[in-house]
């Protein structure tokens, strides 16, 4: 499968996310909304850019709902690379973006570099996604430098976890509003060609978004934003522990799958599965005659 955009086709584009905005101010027409979900494996990015999902994220959160760990941290860039490379197998339409793991642009900025170029190069990915707003100003142009398109994320950064003392709603008060106002400026400054607003109040993502030329996509940010994005994994109720109020539940996939081992478990003892229809046959009845008198 070609990962070079093609355009005409409607394949999503960073240049068509980026017109997307332009053309609903100049036309002062209804917002043509950008739709973002999380895919971290082929089936699942294979469904949902068939179901004409615009921007397919290989979120660190994978850590969290694929892995299994408490926060994004332990992650590595070969664990977000494998699922970045099977994402891309499943991918035609949408946009793929990849999420730059803690630590992988964190110390030395030309590694930082070299890491987003990994992305594009052995993961297929078109953009990658960095946390943070202000400090990551200088970041952010040097990787857009790179020709890398770059998706900025701002407000509950998830790999901020131990700063923050834990998953909390972020700028709640005039100052801490101010701060993400001024990384989203930063953010847009550096060149980063949209931000993620996540878990900040709706007010403020409202304010953002009618300020900024970038798309916002919006978390747990109200509906205001240009577009949204959800883990797929919480859209279709496959995740565990604490819910946040943002997280719908389009289905219940989780309690499919355990019906289904049950189910399996139950036939299996019971001798019901597999039934003969489900059996190889040897080729002539006498074949089988023989095969079944030998000891
Ligand atoms: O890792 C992730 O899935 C994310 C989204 C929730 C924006 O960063």
């Amino acid at each position: 499968m070609s990962v070079v955009p093609s355009t005409g086709n409607g394949k999503i584009t960073v240049p068509s996310i980026l017109e997307r905005k332009a053309k609903v101010s100049l036309q002062n027409s209804a917002p043509a909304k950008i739709t973002c979900l999380t895919a971290y494996d082929y089936p699942t990015a294979r469904l949902l850019d068939e179901a004409g999902v615009d921007v397919l994220l290989v979120g660190d959160s994978l850590a969290m709902v694929m892995l299994g760990y408490e926060s994004t941290l332990p992650v590595t860039m070969e664990e977000m690379l494998m699922c970045t490379r099977a994402a891309r197998r499943g991918t035609r339409r949408a946009l793929l973006v990849a999420d730059m793991p803690y630590g992988s642009y964190h110390d030395d900025p030309a590694a930082a570099v070299r890491n987003a170029v990994r992305f594009v190069k052995e993961g297929g990915a078109e953009a990658v996604k960095i946390e943070g707003g202000e400090r990551r100003l200088e970041l952010i142009s040097r990787i857009v430098d790179a020709e890398i398109p770059v998706m900025g994320h701002i407000g509950l950064t998830p790999q901020s976890v131990n700063a923050f003392g834990g998953f909390r709603v972020q700028g709640k008060t005039e100052e801490a509003g101010e701060q993400i106002l001024r990384d989203a400026r930063a953010v847009e400054a550096a060149g980063a060609f949209s931000v993620v607003l996540e878990s900040i109040p709706r007010e403020l993502a409202a304010r953002i978004t009618a300020e900024l030329r970038i798309p916002t996509i919006g978390i747990g940010a109200g509906p205001d934003c240009d577009g949204q994005v959800l883990v797929i994994h919480d859209l279709v109720g496959l995740s565990f522990g604490h819910r946040a109020k943002f997280a719908r539940r389009y289905a219940d996939v989780g309690e499919t799958i355990s019906r289904a081992a049950a189910e399996y478990c139950r036939d299996v003892q019971q001798g019901s599965f597999p039934s003969d229809e489900e059996s190889y046959h040897a080729r002539t009845e006498k074949t089988g005659a023989l095969f079944a008198q030998r000891k």
